[in-house]
């Protein structure tokens, strides 16, 4: 079977599917972008994945290319036609094609592609029973991570640093010291007094839809949880770590630069919040 795209309002072969080389999401990073979980056939907090895209949207000032409804129905499409019942779906949004020029376009249509892939949710799980590492570098990406933007250049470079260090993840410090979020992820720690801590939502950090999930399970099962900044050393002291993402779910972190975290393996609380994600997390 092969993989199907939605394009600029067309479904087409994925390895035939194409953009032009003026699309603005190409030469400029001039979009933005979300990634669902497909879990049993279900969209999992698309409502949320969809505030965020208009958010994003709007501060990027972009127009909707398709309404919220025909939306749904594009990620829907998209993934029957693909056959996926546990996986992703992926959606971008250019501001569109025009002639190479920095400032915005004056008539503009905006792009939409949309894809979906499987992935083997046996491959997460084999994950969390080991635990992940992660290194930390510094943060060096735009002032506006809040934004889900396509710039995901330093991304893409702390990313491959991981990699290259035989990590999982990079966590990003700021020029005080404190941790921001990972590459892909948001950050979290256990810390010595038992409390919950991940960053409040500032202009540093994307506000993930599993981390709101995550403390709304938290709340929940009366965890005590503190939404601020944590810096490397008081996470190498915490009880457990973890990072959080649509595709990661809670992933239990066992060392940070090489430092064993708690007893070097995955931790109970971090544990249960993955159990219960999905009996919080919206269904669509
Ligand atoms: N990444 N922080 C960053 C920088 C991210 O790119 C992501 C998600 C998150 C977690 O957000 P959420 O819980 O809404 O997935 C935090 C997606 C999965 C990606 O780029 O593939």
């Amino acid at each position: 079977m092969s993989r199907i795209a939605y394009v600029n309002g067309r479904y087409v072969r994925h390895a035939e599917a194409g953009i032009s080389i003026d699309d603005r999401a190409a030469n400029f990073g001039d979009g933005v972008y979300e990634v669902c979980e497909i879990r049993g056939g279900a969209l999992i907090d698309e409502a949320q994945h969809l505030a965020r895209l208009a958010r994003s949207l709007g501060a990027l000032r972009i127009a909707a290319p398709v309404g919220a409804a025909a939306l749904r129905l594009i990620l829907r499409e998209v993934a029957a036609r693909n056959r996926v019942r546990n996986g992703i779906v992926y959606l971008q949004v250019s501001r569109g094609v025009a002639r190479r020029d920095h400032g915005f376009p004056a008539a503009v249509e905006p792009g939409l592609i949309v894809t979906a892939k499987s992935i083997d949710p046996r491959l997460g799980e084999a994950n969390a029973a080991r635990g992940v590492k992660v290194i930390t570098l510094p943060d060096e990406r735009w002032a506006h991570p809040d934004i889900k933007s396509l710039q995901l250049l330093p991304n893409v470079l702390a990313k491959q640093a991981a990699r290259e260090a035989g990590a999982y993840e990079a966590w990003l410090i700021d020029a005080d010291g404190f941790v921001t979020e990972g590459a892909s992820t948001n950050a979290w720690i256990v810390a010595e007094d038992g409390a919950l801590v991940t960053r409040h939502a500032d202009r540093a950090i994307l506000r993930g839809v599993t981390r709101t999930t995550l403390i709304e399970v938290a709340a929940r099962e009366g965890a005590r949880f503190e939404e601020r900044a944590f810096s490397v050393p008081e996470a190498l002291r915490a009880r457990e770590a973890f990072l959080s993402s649509t595709t990661t779910i809670a992933m239990p972190i066992v060392a940070i630069d090489g430092q064993p975290i708690g007893e070097g393996k995955p931790g109970p609380v971090t544990l249960a919040l993955r159990r219960r994600f999905h009996e919080m997390a919206a269904r669509s």
